[in-house]
């Protein structure tokens, strides 16, 4: 479309149905807040004068939001109204407005495009889908091509409500237009609220055709209700698990591996039953996650081996190579390529030299209380088992430290620390031990 294109978010209304005391357009569908996933969707379409009307409740939002604007709706008298606050900086605006929930976050670039393209043949156009359960959505009065009304659940006649043609929530309508047509949108209906939907039949009776563009019901998902909410974040996660899938990651079962919408994957991965891979995480070739293992904020090279009941939580950066075993704990800590910890441990703060193998049963003692330590052990050196390691120290370069130590001084290079109670053993002991008490009993 050649035509200049501005987009305004409603994310004010209060979200009462989410029954929650954070904003609705801030809970999060694969790791990202929904409302982050509609503006990427128009900076997809190339559209990047965006403005988010939120109400004064609400705070951090800006960041999330930035570099786009946030406009203010002072009460929440409907969508219609929110749109009506954005007057000001769009009313001279040359070209055309669309605007979007912010509760409809799947809403794709292509789809935008459509919508812009259907708009500029007559001036407006809307998004509209089949919901196998339209209850709660508005219905569309349309025939072929024009949509001529929308009417809200809560005003439907019982053979309205029967329609499941319903209305997607996004509209694209010419600038010059849409402030007179909100201006003439009364609160005349069952919620008593100014109805952005309105703006459909108040532009049929102004002589411009609405019209349509068709998208699939899993798009157009509104967020009203956590319920929504977990259905969205299945949409995504299939969306997310096919790519991957598809681009050369194998999962045994998919349906129990929960990733981010940031996810990087290389090639020929494994992933094993029950991964749960949050924000942040890239993963190289050939490597192997299994069962049950948990990553967060945390890069991953190539052919590693992680879990099962790994625990790689952010910051942490595990080299090539390296292994990271079951029920291990690693927390913004570095394993250099070839740096092994198979069983039971926690490594935090840490950075672990290549080619160092830790224990079993290791802890990185990193917190006094107060504040974090780092330590950090050299190339080729050997921690062994159930040894603690009080930060802050370092180990040098081939280090030996020896099964069972607390280590709290530095330990040079290719020297053996050893720090534990001395052993203690008498021969024949136990025999007089039990002879003794058996006589006494
Ligand atoms: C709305 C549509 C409905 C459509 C559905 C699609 C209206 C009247 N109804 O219904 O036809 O099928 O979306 O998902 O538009 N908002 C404000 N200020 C307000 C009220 C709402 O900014 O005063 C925002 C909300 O934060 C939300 C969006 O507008 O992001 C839609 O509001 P919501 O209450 O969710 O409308 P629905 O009942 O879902
Ligand atoms: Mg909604």
């Amino acid at each position: 479309m050649k035509q200049n294109i501005s987009a305004i978010i409603l994310a004010a209304g209060k979200g009462t149905r989410m029954k929650s005391s954070m904003p609705k357009i801030m809970h999060k569908i694969a790791g990202v807040p929904m409302i982050s996933h509609v503006i990427q969707n128009c900076e997809d379409a190339h559209i990047n004068d965006i403005y988010c009307v939120i109400n004064d409740t609400m705070d951090n939002i800006n960041d999330v939001v930035s570099p786009h604007k946030t406009v203010i709706q002072k009460t929440q008298n409907g969508t219609a109204d929110a749109v009506i606050a954005v007057k000001d900086h769009l009313k001279d605006h040359d070209g055309y407005i669309t605007i979007l929930c912010g509760d409809a976050p799947f809403i794709s670039s292509d789809t935008l495009k459509e919508l812009s393209k259907v708009a500029e043949k007559s001036g407006m156009a809307i998004i509209g889908f089949h919901a196998d359960n339209p209850t709660g959505y508005g219905r569309l009065i349309a025939d072929d091509n024009h949509v001529r009304g929308i009417i809200e659940e809560k005003d439907c006649s019982d053979i309205q409500r029967q329609i499941t043609l319903c209305n997607g929530g996004a509209y694209c309508v010419k600038a010059s237009k849409l402030f007179q047509w909100l201006d003439k949108v009364s609160n005349q209906n069952a919620q008593g609220e100014y109805y952005l939907t309105d703006i459909v039949s108040i532009a049929t009776d102004d002589g411009v055709d609405c019209g349509y563009y068709m998208a699939t019901q899993d798009e157009l998902i509104g967020i009203n209700s956590r319920v929504q909410l977990a259905q969205a974040e299945k949409i995504m996660q299939d969306k997310l698990r096919d790519n991957a899938m598809n681009n050369g990651v194998t999962m045994i079962a998919p349906e129990t591996v929960y990733l981010s919408m940031d996810t990087i994957f290389g090639r020929d991965i494994i992933i094993e039953p029950n991964v749960f891979i949050g924000a942040g995480v890239h993963i190289g070739d050939n490597t192997h996650i299994h069962a049950n293992s948990h990553i967060a904020g945390a890069g991953i090279g190539k052919n590693a081996e992680i879990g099962p009941f790994a625990r790689i939580r952010p910051k942490s950066k595990i080299g090539n190579n390296a292994c990271v075993g079951n029920f291990i704990e690693v927390n913004r800590s570095e394993f250099k390529d070839g740096a092994k910890s198979k069983h039971v441990s926690y490594i935090g703060d840490a950075v672990i030299g290549e080619k160092t193998n830790i224990g079993a049963g290791t802890v990185f003692a990193n917190y006094d209380g107060f504040n974090k330590h780092v330590s950090t052990t050299g190339k080729g050196s050997f921690i062994g088992s159930n040894s603690t390691i009080i930060s802050p120290i370092t180990i040098g370069d081939g280090a030996f430290i020896a099964a069972g130590s607390t280590i709290a001084k530095n330990v040079n290079a290719d020297a053996l620390a050893v720090s534990r109670a001395k052993q203690l053993s008498r021969d024949g002991w136990t025999t007089q031990y039990r002879a003794k008490n058996k006589k006494d009993k």
